[in-house]
């Protein structure tokens, strides 16, 4: 997968392919914010991200639980921790800190992230931004894969 990339899915299938497709691309300790409607596709996309990381276990959605952890593996067979959050009901940079978001975005887990919108100000340096866009039918996304610098820095691995 080239990045930046901009992708049509036109089924949920395709757009956790997409995710799969992508999920090559992470590094340990990477952070990734899904950015998207409320129902446009951001679980779905982290399933097929975790697929692509081999994990072997039902993903579902942290609506609730706020954040799901999962163990997977990275390409050369190395574990990797996965935390898959979903900020939608947060509303205070408190709340983030209670949940742990600070360990866990300077931590080497791979950080998947619904509704970064709050967090955003915490993210060090670079993460990866996808944003999902709603097409004109029902089942139609387009899904922006690119990295984002929040610092300005230039990242020497991409
Ligand atoms: N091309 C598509 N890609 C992804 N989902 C699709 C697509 N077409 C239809 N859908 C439907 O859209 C819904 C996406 O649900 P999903 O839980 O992934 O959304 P979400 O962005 O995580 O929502 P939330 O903000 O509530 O967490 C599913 O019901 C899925 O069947
Ligand atoms: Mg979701």
């Amino acid at each position: 997968m080239t990045i930046p990339s901009v992708v049509t899915s036109k089924s949920e299938a395709e757009t956790s392919d997409i995710g799969k497709q992508f999920a090559g691309q992470l590094r340990r300790g990477d952070i990734v914010g899904l950015f998207g409607e409320l129902g446009s596709g951001k679980t779905r996309f982290v399933q097929g991200v975790c697929a692509g990381l081999q994990v072997d276990e039902p993903v579902i959605s942290p609506t609730f639980t706020l954040v799901n952890q999962y163990t997977g593996y990275n390409g050369e067979g190395r574990t990797l921790q996965i935390q898959h959050i979903d900020c939608y009901r947060l509303t205070s940079i408190d709340e983030l800190i209670e949940i742990g978001m600070d360990e866990m975005l300077s931590s080497n887990d791979i950080c998947l992230i619904e509704w970064p919108q709050l967090v955003e100000p915490l993210i060090p340096d670079t993460y990866w931004k996808i944003v999902i866009e709603s097409g004109r039918n029902e089942n139609l996304r387009t899904i922006h894969i690119e990295r984002s610098f929040v610092g300005g820095h230039d990242d020497s691995r991409y």
